[in-house]
């Protein structure tokens, strides 16, 4: 299982004056996804980016760019992001209002639907979505900065995702988003995590590290 894992650096910890070279540098470095958090400064204390920097900066990268957005209201955004370039995009149900609608609103779109659970979110939330996602996101801190804790707690909610989704058969991917580091990668890995997001982890040291960061996140 742990040689099949995605390593999904997050962007927001990246040099934001050179990010086209700190994409380049992460893929050369190993990175399978490029992890981008988009933050309004309303569903989430904190404001990132938006469609026109994904846009500008699609073209840097060969990797699918993995959307998490953190926004409230999501639909009448979908389109702008799927048009900048997004592979999938992930969408919260705590930012409301109709998260059944919004996923499938991104599959007509033609790109991979994703449904993200905050902490303090119980997993049957996504019970009524399965049939409409192709990646479930725990997310192991409260979303809106990079450079938290990882949340324990989290850990029985992605072994509860894992069970949902091998029941369904179908390939869905399982993310964590928040605190990862090679020790808490681990655990999540054991939990049944198929991807990891890592800001913190994996641009630390600048990029002479990146490989060597990415490869510890592995095991
Ligand atoms: C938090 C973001 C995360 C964050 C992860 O809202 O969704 O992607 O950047 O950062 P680290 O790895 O530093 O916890
Ligand atoms: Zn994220």
């Amino acid at each position: 299982m742990a040689s099949a894992v995605k390593i999904a650096p997050s962007i927001l910890s990246a040099d934001f004056a050179r990010l086209g070279a700190e994409i380049q540098a992460i893929e050369a470095a190993g990175a399978d996804l490029i992890h981008v958090d988009v933050m309004d400064g309303h569903f989430v204390p904190n404001i990132t980016i938006g469609p026109a920097v994904i846009k500008a900066l699609r073209p840097h990268g060969k990797k699918p760019f993995d959307v998490h957005l953190m926004i409230s209201p999501v639909d009448p955004y979908l389109e702008a992001f799927a048009d900048a370039g997004a592979d999938t995009l992930t969408v919260h149900p705590e930012a409301g209002p109709h998260v059944h609608r919004s996923l499938q609103q991104i599959r007509k779109l033609g790109k991979k639907a994703g449904v993200v659970l905050n902490p303090g979110t119980p997993i049957d939330e996504i019970d009524n979505l399965m049939d409409l996602v192709d990646l479930i996101l725990i997310m192991t801190v409260n979303p809106g900065f990079g450079g938290q804790s990882f949340i324990e707690s989290q850990l029985p909610k992605i072994e509860a995702a894992r069970k949902r989704i091998d029941a369904t058969g179908r390939d869905i991917a399982l993310e964590v988003d928040g605190g990862i580091t090679p020790q808490t990668a681990k655990r999540a890995i054991a939990a049944g995590a198929t991807v990891l997001v890592a800001g913190t982890a994996v641009f630390q040291g600048g990029p002479s590290q990146y490989a060597a960061n990415i490869a510890a996140l592995r095991g």
